[in-house]
């Protein structure tokens, strides 16, 4: 097995943030969700649940709670993940540091966001105020909001590349150590 296209995925993902009217099929997205819970967890707790938005007024309410995203309804679906800090490890392993559940949060998103771009469907990740998006969802207080991702087939304007897009020179974000 060879994973040379990984890097080509990386590449082309993109934060796309305005779509076509067209629907994403249950299974399409069952898919997506199936290869999010591959991501790497603290303890294996896969501490994340993903709360799958197609309502157009669900998603209205939640665009209110973006904190730069008033196109969420643009999106055929909306995936908010939160972190279920009541989640176990699946062995007896200590978590030194609680937040690293909410990491694992991310990784899973990212897995998310991957996934989709290989199935042509675009993804951004949308910042959420956790309070009101938290009591929308009407979620347990162990639940914590790390974010939310626009999913939908692209308009094709978007297929352009964005300056948004660049990246750093990669000595900017990199020190080694002799
Ligand atoms: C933690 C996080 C929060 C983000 N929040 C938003 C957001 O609220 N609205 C938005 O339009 N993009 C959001 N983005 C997308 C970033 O703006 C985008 O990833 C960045 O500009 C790099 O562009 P690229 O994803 O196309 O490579 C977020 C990304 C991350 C990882």
């Amino acid at each position: 097995m060879t994973y040379e296209n990984l890097f080509e995925l990386l590449q082309n993902r993109r934060s796309i943030r305005y779509f076509q009217d067209k629907p994403i099929d249950e299974k399409v997205v069952e898919k997506i969700l199936a290869s999010a819970v591959l991501a790497p967890s603290v303890a294996n707790t896969q501490p994340w649940h993903f709360h799958v938005l197609q309502n157009p007024e669900l998603k209205a309410k939640m665009m209110e709670c973006s904190c730069y995203g008033n196109f969420v309804t643009g999106a055929s679906t909306f995936v908010v993940v939160t972190c279920d800090k009541a989640a176990k490890a699946a062995t007896e392993s200590t978590i030194w540091n609680p937040r690293e559940m909410e990491y694992s949060c991310a990784i899973a998103m990212h897995c998310v966001m991957l996934a989709a771009t290989t199935l042509d469907i675009g993804s951004c990740w949308v910042s959420l105020h956790h309070g009101p998006s938290h009591n929308i969802l009407k979620l347990p207080d162990h639940h914590v909001v790390i974010g939310g991702i626009m999913l939908g087939y692209m308009k094709e304007a978007e297929k352009l590349p964005s300056g948004d897009h660049q990246r750093k020179p990669l000595p900017e974000s990199v020190t080694y150590y002799a």
